[in-house]
């Protein structure tokens, strides 16, 4: 037996068939299985303890706060950092939200973020502050020169996107985030791709903070870390207040807990945190180094592969590190949702179809919608109800034809 053989045996769903082939997933970068460890360790939650955490002081309860806590500790050490550091979140989204909105941005805020960031990434701050895209090559990489011209004009905050999940594309956050602290602007990193598969130590990248799932990394869903700078910390206040983030409450006043707790507001997903650490367990046990090997040859040989298929356009993301994620279309069919389907009923084969969630990125490189986008237009959305009609102008913008306009801002338009 190989060891892909044993490992497979440990993913219960790869038992499945489907019209009797076996399941093979390719959908990892939108969410991976789960192996057994993971699902024992969150059924082992709900079957022997269930109590919540940091409420009481009774057996169970102290057994699901200790193991709650003891999680954070085995990430914090997973990620190189102190336990004070990691606040769990529900997932990357969760915690990319938590800074943008505990910065209190200010909308002439500047914020440089990757053209490849997630709309995870993108949308908290968007909606918050002026954002202007990284400059990029030809070929998609971030041109740092550029990038170094734009630090010059004192951004708030640079947003990085560790891992593409379009292209897989690895940036290049160590030179990025020392950079952007010469210019005194925080960095905050989506690592959602990035620390499934390598290993990802903040103090190594010099951010400020990074944000991830557990559902991601064999983990369970609904937990997710966000791992924060002292910093970033000092310069950020909790938006969710509630039961947990409060040493003292009267009538008059309350006083908040340190982080990490003051941003954990509300019963937390205990579940979670078991699976998470089991998860962890997992990957050490497998070796982050020999992960992160598998990934570079699994790319290799799917970019081969593919490139073999002239049927297939692939979004090619250049040299450099990349992950086992590869975006293509196929020539000549607008539509892949059927294809998809069919791979999946009639070979077992799960993959993604339809819409990335990085879509400037799949414009700029496919070329549609706001494709070649100078730095796109980022005024911050209005609750208006009215429907935008789709833009004819030469300034394209980034919206979808049916989602609320943008309030003009009169200050910008004089300035742009
Ligand atoms: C790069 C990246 N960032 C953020 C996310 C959002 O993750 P979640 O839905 O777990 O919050 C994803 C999910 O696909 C992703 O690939």
């Amino acid at each position: 037996m190989t060891m892909r053989d044993t490992l497979r045996a440990d993913f219960p769903v790869l038992r499945r068939q489907v019209d009797g082939m076996r399941v093979t997933y390719l959908d990892s970068a939108a969410t991976s299985l789960k192996p057994q460890p993971v699902i024992d360790a969150t059924t082992h939650y709900y079957t022997d303890v269930s109590a919540n955490i940091h409420r009481g002081k009774h057996m169970l309860s102290e057994e699901a706060s200790d193991a709650y806590e003891a999680a954070r500790v085995r990430v914090a050490a997973f990620l190189g950092v102190r336990a004070a550091d990691v606040v769990f979140t529900a997932n990357t989204t969760h915690g990319l939200n938590i800074v943008a909105a505990g910065l209190d941005l200010r909308p002439d805020d500047l914020v440089l973020m990757s053209r490849d960031a997630h709309h995870s990434l993108q949308l908290p701050l968007r909606a918050r502050a002026r954002v202007e895209w990284l400059p990029v090559h030809a070929d998609g990489t971030v041109d740092l020169d550029a990038y170094a011209g734009l630090l010059a004009r004192r951004p708030a905050l640079v947003a990085i996107t560790h891992c593409s999940n379009v292209t897989g594309r690895y940036a290049p956050v160590v030179e990025m985030a020392a950079l952007a602290r010469e210019h005194g602007a925080l960095t905050v990193v989506d690592a959602a791709q990035s620390v499934p598969h390598r290993r990802v130590l903040l103090p190594d990248l010099g951010a400020d903070a990074i944000a991830f799932s557990g559902h991601k990394m064999l983990g369970p869903t609904g937990i997710g870390v966000l791992a924060i700078g002292q910093e970033l910390a000092a310069r950020m206040r909790p938006t969710a207040l509630g039961g947990g983030v409060v040493d003292w409450v009267d009538v008059d006043r309350w006083v908040l807990r340190r982080a990490p707790h003051r941003y954990e507001a509300g019963t937390p997903h205990i579940a979670g945190a078991y699976g998470l650490r089991a998860a962890v367990d997992y990957l050490d046990a497998l070796g982050m180094t020999e992960v992160a090997d598998h990934d570079r040859w699994l790319a290799e040989l799917l970019y081969a592969e593919a490139g073999k298929r002239d049927y297939l356009a692939v979004l090619e993301p250049g040299p450099g590190e990349r992950s086992a994620t590869l975006s293509a279309a196929v020539r000549g069919v607008d539509d892949l949702t059927e294809l998809a389907r069919a791979l999946s009923d009639s070979y077992g084969v799960m993959c993604r179809s339809g819409h990335l969630c990085a879509q400037p990125l799949v414009d700029s490189i496919a070329g549609t919608r706001c494709c070649a986008c100078p730095p796109i237009s980022t005024t911050p959305p209005t609750t208006s109800t009215s429907r935008s009609t789709p833009s004819t102008s030469s300034t394209r913008s980034w919206r979808a034809p049916d989602v609320q306009p943008a309030r003009p801002d009169p200050r910008r338009a004089t300035t742009r």
